[in-house]
Formats: structure tokens, sequence, C-alpha cells
């Protein structure tokens, strides 16, 4: 217990180191969440200029505790740059449940690196946290994270969750699917 609340778990993948949020992964962050098109379905507004991504890369490296959110920048293993994040969030420990997230580059889409990331943390979150049910709240017009999820075992479960999400002046109604740990 006192152990994970001590050191992050930072994973390797194949092509990618999955580390606490540094400063320096401002701009990277940036290129996710400061893009419009990639955070067409995404519950937060996108950040308007890289002060607010900093902000966001603050609020994201502080989360090291293991009870109810952790975000893992998703850095490139070679260069060490953040392209993307992954994280969960919501968790109740004693349902052995929680919620993931999970945001990639556009330049990085396409070759597996999100779905290689995300399966790294369910087992995380499987194996070391023992986590039973693990939730993805997708719009239902987010083919490639819906695709995502179903790669990895996610089922469709109902919805939509109407009103929802709350993203500056509008509102928005995802689906459930989640992913049974046996
Ligand atoms: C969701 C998101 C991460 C998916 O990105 P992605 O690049 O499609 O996902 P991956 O990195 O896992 O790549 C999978 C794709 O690469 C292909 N691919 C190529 N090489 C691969 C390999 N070696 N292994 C696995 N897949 C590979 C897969 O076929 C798949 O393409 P497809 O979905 O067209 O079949 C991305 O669209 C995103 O960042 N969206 C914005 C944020 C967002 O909406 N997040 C979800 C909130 S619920």
């Amino acid at each position: 217990m006192a152990d994970h609340a001590a050191k992050f778990p930072a994973m390797f993948t194949p092509r990618l180191r999955l580390r606490q949020f540094e400063p320096k992964d401002d701009i990277g962050l940036y290129a996710c969440l400061g893009n419009q098109d990639l955070v067409r379905y995404w519950d937060f507004a996108p950040c308007k200029n890289i002060q607010e991504a900093r902000g966001w890369v603050r609020t994201l490296s502080k989360t090291t505790q293991p009870y109810s959110a952790i975000a893992w920048a998703v850095a490139d293993i070679t260069t060490d740059k953040c392209i993307g994040m992954v994280n969960y969030h919501h968790r109740e420990a004693y349902r052995r449940k929680l919620e993931i997230g999970y945001i990639l580059q556009a330049e990085h889409h396409g070759q597996g690196l999100m779905t290689e990331a995300v399966r790294m943390v369910m087992s995380h979150c499987i194996e070391q946290l023992k986590t039973r049910r693990i939730e993805a709240i997708i719009h239902p017009d987010n083919a490639p994270s819906i695709r995502l999820a179903k790669r990895l075992g996610f089922e469709f479960e109902g919805g939509p969750l109407r009103d929802y999400w709350r993203v500056g002046d509008r509102f928005m109604s995802p689906v459930v699917y989640s992913f049974i740990a046996s």
C-alpha cells in the first residue's frame, strides 16, 4: 500500500515507456489536448494554449496514489518524448472497478501504440490493483476508440448515458463499454 503511494508504477511495452508526467511533457500533451479534432469526443474542453496544457501536466503528475486515479505519460521508448496519455480514474477499490481514458497524438495513430499502452495499464490494474471491472465511457461516434476497446476485449454494455458529460456549454451522451477480468 505504502509502496504504491511512494513509487509511481512506471512500465515498459515493446515500443513505449509509461511513466509519470514531467514538466517537459507540456508540448506533447498540448499536441493532444490542444487538437480540436482529437478532443472532439473528449469529456473536457480543448486546451486553448500551452499554459493550459502545463496545468494539466501538473495535475496529471500528482495522481501518484493508486486509489482513485493515476495518469501515465505515454512516451516513445527511444526518445522519451510524450506522445499521449493513458489513465484510470473513478477507481472504487472495494468494488474492484475503475474507468480508463486514453489519447494519442494524431501523427502516431494507426500503429497499435495505444492498444499496447492500454493493454499494459489493464494488466497493471488487474494484477496489481486486483481490479475486476474496467469501464470505458465512449461517445458513440468515436469509432477509433470503440475499435480500440473492442480489440482489447471490452463489450458494449449500454447507454447512451444522457447528458453525462458537460463540455463547456454542451452536454454529450456517451455509451458504456466494460471489461471483466475473470
Ligand atoms: C482512441 C485513439 C487513441 C485510437 O488511436 P489508434 O491509433 O486508432 O489506436 P492504436 O494506436 O491502438 O492503433 C490501432 C490501429 O492501428 C492499426 N495497427 C497497425 N499496426 C498495428 C499493430 N502492430 N498492432 C495493433 N494495431 C496496429 C490497427 O489495425 C488499428 O487500426 P484500425 O482501428 O483502423 O483497425 C485515438 O483515436 C485518439 O487519441 N482519439 C482522441 C482521444 C479519444 O477520443 N480518446 C478516447 C476517449 S473515450
